[in-house]
């Protein structure tokens, strides 16, 4: 089978390629409904965890849940033996993705109509993550899907994958002199914006924004204040159980909500709360700073068009499930005119996009950017401070898929032992320092002098400076998926250790 899967905030949704149609899988639950989603939660039941709708029936039960497990992963500490609570039952984070989309296979093989083809057991994917996803983020989605049995064949960027799925579906829009497509991917955790540049059937991302903490979620956080304060209710005062009802109950409202409404009506009744209701200009009133956030975030991808921002543009195409939101096409039409399109499978248009990637069918091609700048902080004026070194900016092209790219630089260490700290960031400012989503994304010791090689660990050496330290290369890998494996090797002994960072 060969499927795409967008692993989201909220929904994960699974699409098929099937002899060049590229359907959303439907998934059936136990009353025999189907659904194109499954959503992305975990509940335990009995000291068992349960997932996707089974997870979401068992909180109706009242079983504890988590959801927007993704968002832990944007996380700039976030690590694999993370542990997370999920009532009584505690699991490190990456046993809980795998669990997911072990479940999420599951669904696919038993529960739904995705098509099959006889004798065929492998199931091949393309997954993506967030354009700005830092190393440990890209890492553990990789693993997880690869855990669960899946070849990946690809890890795109999930707006990469919309715009794939924009050129399939409105290729007439695209002309000679509109040749650029700006994605704004509104999801229920992240905001991503992608300008890509169309070519037949090659895309070129040209660059990427985004806000890998702003989605949906936040907007029912906005609605349930609205309601609380309404209410005169105290946040703090109320259970875990009680606010996740009350968020939810703002979900639902919230994606009931039209262009025409005056007031949100919430029923609050089951938790004891009664019933509220908050007109739409004071919910409008706190959600369009959110707008306004993803419109700034998306300012640097103007500047990316020369003369006339809009001239070169063919569409700016609003997928991702919280670009529903009637106040978002309201704002980004006031910002950007007419051709503001709204995708007409919003939530799907991420798995589509993936399918059209794994299937060889269209034969699109797609050339992608690194996205975020990674460095290393070296040692200066005689280890008397730090200086970034930036190894791969963000308009770095990934290489195609099966190929990668390495850069190298050579010189004669001058201590006993490298110390090698890794951080990924959105940019470089004026006077050099990593700004923006700053992670740290390795700390590396390497022990220049050889009589330390066989110590177990470096952690307790006092550094010092020599010159009689080895010629070393250090080496840096990039793969299609965007993650970076480190070499560092003392050349004269051929002497080399290997690290993929964001591996923990
Ligand atoms: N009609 C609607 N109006 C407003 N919001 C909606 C509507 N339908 C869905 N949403 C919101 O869209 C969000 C989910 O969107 P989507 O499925 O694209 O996100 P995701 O893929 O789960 O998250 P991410 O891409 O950030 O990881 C949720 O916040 C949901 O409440
Ligand atoms: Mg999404």
């Amino acid at each position: 089978m060969l499927l795409g899967i967008d692993l989201g905030t909220t929904r994960t949704l699974v699409a098929a390629a099937d002899r060049g149609n590229f359907p959303v899988v439907g998934f059936l639950d136990d009353d025999g409904e189907l659904h194109e989603h499954l959503p992305s939660v975990v509940a335990a039941v009995d000291g068992r965890l349960v997932y996707g709708l089974d997870a979401v029936a068992a909180a109706r039960d009242g079983a504890p849940v988590v959801r927007s497990f993704k968002r832990l992963l944007a996380s700039p500490a976030v690590h694999g033996d993370q542990p997370v609570r999920i009532g009584d039952v505690e699991v490190p984070l990456s046993s809980l993705l795998t669990g997911f989309v072990v479940a999420v296979r599951d669904a696919v093989l038993h529960k739904s109509n995705a098509p099959r083809k006889k004798n065929d057991p492998a199931l091949t994917a393309a997954v993506a993550v967030p354009a700005h996803a830092h190393a440990a983020q890209r890492f553990l989605t990789l693993e997880a899907f690869k855990r669960a049995g899946f070849d990946v064949k690809a890890m795109l960027h999930e707006p990469s994958a919309a715009g794939l799925e924009y050129t399939h579906r409105q290729p007439q829009s695209l002309s000679s002199k509109r040749t650029r497509v700006i994605v704004y991917d509104l999801g229920g955790g992240t905001f991503d914006a992608s300008l890509v540049r169309v070519d037949g059937f090659h895309h070129e991302v040209v660059g990427s924004a985004g806000l890998n903490q702003l989605g949906g979620d936040d907007f029912d956080d906005a609605l349930l204040s609205c309601a609380l304060a309404q209410k005169k209710l105290d946040r703090a005062a109320l259970s875990a159980t009680t606010l996740d009802a009350l968020r939810e109950a703002c979900r639902a409202a919230k994606e009931r909500l039209t262009a025409q409404a005056k007031k949100v009506a919430l029923d609050f009744s089951e938790q004891g709360h009664g019933e509220v209701s908050v007109t739409v200009d004071a919910f409008h009133a706190a959600a369009a700073p959110l707008v306004e956030q993803t419109l700034a975030a998306m300012q640097p991808l103007l500047g990316e068009l020369d003369g006339d921002p809009m001239a070169d543009v063919a569409g700016v195409y609003l997928v991702g499930g919280a670009s529903g939101l009637p106040l978002v096409p309201r704002l980004l039409k006031e910002r950007f005119g007419r051709r503001v399109f709204r995708s007409p499978y919003p939530a799907g248009s991420t798995a589509i996009g993936l399918a059209i990637a794994v299937s060889n069918e269209v034969g699109f091609t797609l050339k992608d950017r690194f996205s975020r700048c990674l460095g290393v902080f070296r040692e200066r004026d005689a280890g008397r401070g730090l200086r970034f070194d930036t190894i791969f900016d963000p308009k770095r092209t990934l290489p195609p898929t099966g190929e990668s790219i390495t850069v190298a630089r050579r010189y004669r260490a001058r201590h006993n032992v490298g110390h090698f700290r890794y951080v990924e960031c959105s940019r470089v400012d004026g006077a050099g320092d990593p700004v923006g989503d700053v992670v740290p994304v390795g700390d590396i010791l390497f022990p220049f002098d050889a009589a330390l090689r066989d110590q177990t660990s470096l952690v307790d050496v006092t550094v010092q400076r020599t010159d009689a330290g080895p010629e070393v290369e250090e080496s840096y890998r990039i793969d299609p998926a965007g993650l970076v494996a480190v070499t560092i090797t003392d050349l004269a002994r051929g002497y080399t250790r290997a690290y993929t960072l964001g591996s923990g």
